[in-house]
C-alpha cells in the first residue's frame, strides 16, 4: 500500500532517541507520503523545525499542549506565529484540554482559548487535543468555530455529528482496531468520507497486531485495513481519500 498520510504523531519522542533518523529515512519507502509532526511547545516546535527542513514528507504544528503549561512564556502567541510564518508549519497545535492529570483547569481554557483566538485572526486550522473534557471543549469550539482536526477522537457518534456540524475533521488510528473500541469503531462507520483522516499518536496507541508496541506511521495501514472493512471498501482506497483530506485540511499542496 502507498499514499499514507499520518495526520497526528510525535517522533521527538525518547522512544524514537535510538533510531529516530533511520525510521524516519525509511517512512517513505514504505509508501509514507506525509505526515503532520504535532509539537507539544515551543522547544518541540524548534526541533521538529530542522527535520522539516531536511525531509520532504514532514510537516509540523506549533501550539502548547495542556500538558505543558509549566513555564509557558508570556509571548508565547507571537512565537507562535513566528513558526506559522514557516511554509511547514501548517497548524496551531497540539491544544485544548486534558481533565485526566490534575492540571489547573482554568490556565488550560485561558491558554487554549487564546491560541483558538489567534487561529482565527489567522486563518490557519487547529489540531484538538481533548481528554476526558468533552464538554468544556465543545463550547469553546462552538464559540470560536476554527478550522481543524480533532484528533484521536474518542467521542460518541452523536458528538462526531456536532464536530461535522461545526465543519470539523476527526481523526481515527490505533484504538479503532482495539477490542473494547466500540465508538470509535461506530465513529468510523459513520463518520462522512470527506471529513475522515488517519493517524498513528507514534509513538503511543499502536494498533493490532502491533498493539503495546513503539508506533510508527507504517501502521496506519493496520488502521485502514480495519476502517476500509467497516465500510465495505478497499484499504487503498481509504488511504487515498484520508490522504486527500489531510492535505486539503492542512493545506498541503
Ligand atoms: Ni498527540
Amino acid at each position: 500500500m502507498n499514499n499514507i498520510f499520518d495526520a497526528h504523531c510525535h517522533y521527538d519522542d525518547a522512544w524514537f532517541d535510538e533510531d529516530r533518523d533511520s525510521v524516519l529515512a525509511s517512512l517513505p519507502e514504505a509508501g509514507v507520503s506525509g505526515i503532520v509532526w504535532n509539537s507539544v511547545d515551543l522547544k518541540t516546535a524548534e526541533y521538529i523545525t530542522s527535520y522539516a527542513e531536511r525531509y520532504d514528507y514532514i510537516y509540523f504544528t506549533a501550539g502548547f499542549h495542556p500538558e505543558n503549561l509549566e513555564d509557558i512564556p508570556e509571548d508565547y502567541l507571537k512565537r507562535i506565529e513566528e513558526f506559522l510564518k514557516l511554509p511547514k508549519c501548517v497548524a496551531i497545535g497540539e491544544i485544548g484540554l486534558d481533565y485526566h492529570w490534575d492540571i489547573p483547569r482554568d490556565l488550560q481554557q485561558k491558554v487554549f482559548e487564546e491560541q483558538l483566538r489567534l487561529s482565527k485572526e489567522l486563518d490557519v486550522p487547529v489540531v484538538i487535543h481533548d481528554r476526558e473534557a468533552h464538554g468544556d471543549t465543545m463550547e469553546l469550539l462552538r464559540k470560536y468555530r476554527p478550522k481543524g482536526l480533532m484528533h484521536c477522537f474518542s467521542g460518541s457518534v452523536e458528538l462526531m455529528r456536532e464536530v461535522m456540524r461545526l465543519g470539523m475533521y476527526i481523526s481515527l488510528g490505533g484504538v479503532v482496531t482495539f477490542k473494547n473500541a466500540r465508538h470509535s469503531v461506530d465513529c468510523a462507520r459513520e463518520v462522512p468520507a470527506d471529513r475522515l483522516v488517519l493517524e498513528t499518536d507514534a509513538p503511543y496507541l499502536s494498533p493490532v497486531p502491533n498493539r503495546g508496541k513503539r508506533n510508527d506511521s507504517r501502521n496506519i495501514v493496520y488502521v485502514a485495513e480495519k476502517i476500509a472493512e467497516l465500510r465495505g471498501i478497499k484499504a487503498q482506497e481509504l488511504l487515498d481519500i484520508t490522504t486527500e483530506n489531510a492535505k486539503k485540511l492542512y493545506n498541503i499542496k
